[in-house]
């Protein structure tokens, strides 16, 4: 009897053993936030997660740490904006110009392009998509970390690419120089960019099939994206749209290579942002979770994955659409968030972009572009991107007439442009920075 009750006391010991451990845990983790962070950053962070927070009909634990949340497709993010308050969604493209070009095919060009693909070509996934599924009517989010808005310089930053003009480039906008155009040549601070681009024409699509790979990042700061980018407007001032693959631990805080959309109306000084991470993109697909991990990846000499995107601008309601991998159309950017881009883009640009505080200095950031590797067409081993296609008002998909190449620092990120001897031009950038040409 008094042994029973005294092993009663041991348990009942470690059970509030147990529970001021747990407190003193919340509690220093509180503290810990406490003391690295300002009260007002702190109190920022939450007034943000409450605002991009839905309530989520379903949550699903991904094995990578990412927790995705199914919302409802009428309560997302996008809606916040004030410019879309009395939005109504767009279900789906009224109309897709690759599924036309793809029954203008003969039997036999079917056949061919459907052998060459499963030959050349190998599209990746999302790991989250083990764990669950999202019900249609909901849309995969990936949850935003407190401690993520916490490390971002600034709450309201979080989520944006690193702006990069200093007001000597603002002062300019209201000079003469303004139709001067965003390809000048000019590098942006802190930014290093290896590109093909078209411009022009008007574009109303680009498209392209991007190889996936996992560059090093070397510092928490920096990051590297792969990307097809629809472009108005002059360098300092500029509205982009882009989608492709992004290693960025500022926002998604790890270094898995993930599946991101951006957007901006004014060089990444204030508005637009990744994914969701801002109100603006209206997603309707419940199959894809925008800044989710995607895998595989490419390994050097071992099989080539890539994803497929496609931005092009709908006839009828203007709505910018993203489709992935030539069947899924995620979702759009609608024309109340632009200016210039709201009627069409002036160029329309492939490649790959670093940003590092350690960009045109030395030593030279080690973050690499593309692969980490130089380009090389003959072994495959950079970063490319293949099937380049534009849309201009012809309202067909083609290889543009005219495509220049520019590289910010080609002896640390270069480019090769192949076009002899091939059917269909390919474009291969990237490299690994600092090394002895960059030092
Ligand atoms: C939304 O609709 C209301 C009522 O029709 C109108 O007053 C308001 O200006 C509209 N807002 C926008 C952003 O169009
Ligand atoms: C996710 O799915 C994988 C593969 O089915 C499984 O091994 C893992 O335990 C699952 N993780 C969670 C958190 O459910
Ligand atoms: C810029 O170009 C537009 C048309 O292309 C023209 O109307 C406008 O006057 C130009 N602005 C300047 C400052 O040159
Ligand atoms: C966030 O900040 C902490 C403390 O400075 C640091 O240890 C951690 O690496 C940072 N994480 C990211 C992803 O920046
Ligand atoms: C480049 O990065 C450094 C370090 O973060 C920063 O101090 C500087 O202001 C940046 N330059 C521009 C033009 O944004």
């Amino acid at each position: 009897m008094a042994k029973r009750s005294s092993s009663g006391d041991l348990i009942k010991l470690i059970g509030m053993l147990i529970i001021l451990g747990v407190t003193l845990i919340g509690c220093c983790g509180l503290l810990v936030e406490s003391i690295m962070f300002s009260e007002q950053k702190v109190l920022e962070a939450e007034r943000k997660l409450n605002q991009l927070r839905k309530p989520a009909v379903k949550s699903i634990q991904s094995e990578d740490g990412d927790i995705i949340d199914c919302i409802d497709m009428y309560k997302q993010p996008a809606f916040d904006h004030p410019a879309l308050k009395n939005h109504s969604i767009q279900m789906a493209p009224s109309y897709d110009p690759t599924k036309e070009a793809k029954s203008a095919m003969t039997k036999f060009e079917r056949l061919m392009k459907k052998r060459n693909y499963a030959q050349s070509s190998r599209m990746v996934t999302q790991p989250w998509k083990k764990n669950g599924s999202c019900p249609e009517g909901t849309i995969p989010v990936r949850r935003i970390r407190k401690k993520d808005l916490l490390n971002a310089s600034s709450v309201e930053a979080y989520g944006r690419k690193k702006h990069s003009f200093s007001g000597l480039h603002e002062s300019q906008s209201s000079t003469s120089d303004n139709n001067k155009t965003w390809d000048l040549g000019l590098q942006q601070a802190n930014h290093s960019k290896a590109i093909l681009f078209a411009e022009g024409y008007r574009y109303e699509g680009g498209k392209g099939d991007i190889k996936v790979w996992t560059p090093n990042v070397e510092f928490d700061d920096d990051y590297s994206t792969s990307q097809v980018c629809l472009v108005s407007g002059p360098y300092w001032d500029f509205e982009s749209v882009e989608s492709g693959w992004a290693v960025n631990p500022s926002v998604y805080g790890d270094r898995q290579t993930r599946f991101m959309v951006y957007w901006t109306v004014d060089a990444s000084k204030k508005a637009g942002c990744f994914d969701l991470t801002c109100p603006g993109f209206v997603q309707t697909s419940h199959e894809i979770a925008l800044g989710a991990a995607i895998y595989p990846i490419s390994v050097r000499y071992g099989l080539p994955y890539e994803i497929i995107v496609y931005i092009f601008k709908d006839p009828e309601t203007n709505n910018w659409w993203v489709q992935y991998g030539e069947k899924i159309n995620i979702g759009y950017w609608p024309p109340e968030l632009f200016g210039a881009l709201s009627v069409h883009a002036q160029g329309v640009e492939w490649g790959g972009e670093v940003y590092s505080a350690r960009v045109g200095t030395s030593p030279h950031t080690k973050t690499g572009m593309g692969s980490g590797q130089f380009p090389d067409y003959v072994s495959g081993t950079s970063g490319v991107i293949k099937r380049m296609r534009i849309q201009d008002n012809s309202a067909t998909l083609k290889f543009p007439e005219w495509v220049e190449t520019n590289s910010d620092e080609y002896n640390c990120y270069d480019v090769q442009y192949v076009s002899d001897y091939l059917e269909d031009p390919e474009f291969y950038y990237g490299g690994p920075g600092h090394n002895d040409m960059c030092p």
